[in-house]
């Protein structure tokens, strides 16, 4: 079975208050984004990889392929203002109806059997996402307030990658400018248009670097995947 990824990786990182690309920050020896992008370099069914960034930093990304002798990056592509609009320029130098999965560039920790299932259940249905079961109490509240305890029964953090077959999400990307529907996954697009998306279980170590001690868990998970 054959994909192509999209990996989202224009952002700020304004959370990790690290005053640069939180992509770039040192994991294990090597920037953080270098670990997403090997999982993919090295997955026999991955057959191109599109990178969105900044193209203030499209030098950084450049030096960062050209050292670890990455061969699959197809396009390195300028992202938007926001995530969505990154992935669809990612999407928009795509062509024909394979599966893309969309994975975050903040991902380094996927599993890539995990990677697989999903692309198994996208073929199957269409349209799949990694998720976790939530395991925390949840509250809504307002100003602090609490006002409700939400069942947690039915709820699941979403992860990426997520899959599609490539005319679905571009269509669904497209849908959501004219409307002007946002999302900060892929699937909600289609969720919006009333279209299924299937959950895949996925692992609770597939972590979005977003704050400074995610660092340190990634890390952690890193050192025991090498050993
Ligand atoms: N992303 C992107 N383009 C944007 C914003 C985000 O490609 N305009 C990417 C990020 O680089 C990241 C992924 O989307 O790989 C998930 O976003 P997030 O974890 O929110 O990263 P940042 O937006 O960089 O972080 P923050 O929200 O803390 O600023
Ligand atoms: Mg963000």
């Amino acid at each position: 079975m054959k994909y192509s990824v999209v990996i989202p990786a224009a952002g700020s990182g304004t959370r990790m208050k690290a005053n640069q690309n939180k992509l770039f920050l040192d994991l294990m020896g090597k920037p953080l984004i270098a670990h997403t992008l090997k999982l993919f370099e090295e997955d026999a069914w991955c057959s191109k990889i599109i990178l969105a960034g900044k193209p203030d930093e499209f030098q950084i990304f450049n030096e960062i392929i050209k050292k670890e002798g990455f061969c699959k990056i197809e396009a390195l592509v300028a992202g938007g203002s926001d995530r969505q609009e990154s992935v669809k320029k990612g999407l928009d130098s795509l062509k024909g109806d394979e599966i893309v999965l969309i994975h975050d560039g903040a991902r380094p920790l996927v599993d890539i059997k995990l990677v697989h299932q999903l692309v198994m259940e996208t073929e199957k249905t269409g349209a799949a996402i990694l998720a976790v079961p939530l395991k925390d109490t949840i509250k809504k509240a307002y100003n602090k307030k609490i006002v409700e305890t939400i069942d947690r029964e039915a709820l699941w953090a979403a992860q990426t990658p997520q899959g599609f077959k490539l005319s679905t999400i571009k269509a669904a990307h497209e849908k959501a400018v004219l409307s002007g529907v946002k999302g900060t996954d892929d699937a909600s697009l289609l969720e919006a248009l009333g279209q299924a998306v299937t959950i895949v279980h996925g692992d609770y170590r597939n972590i979005k670097v977003t704050t400074p001690e995610d660092l340190v868990v990634a890390e952690h998970f890193i050192t025991g995947r090498e050993t």
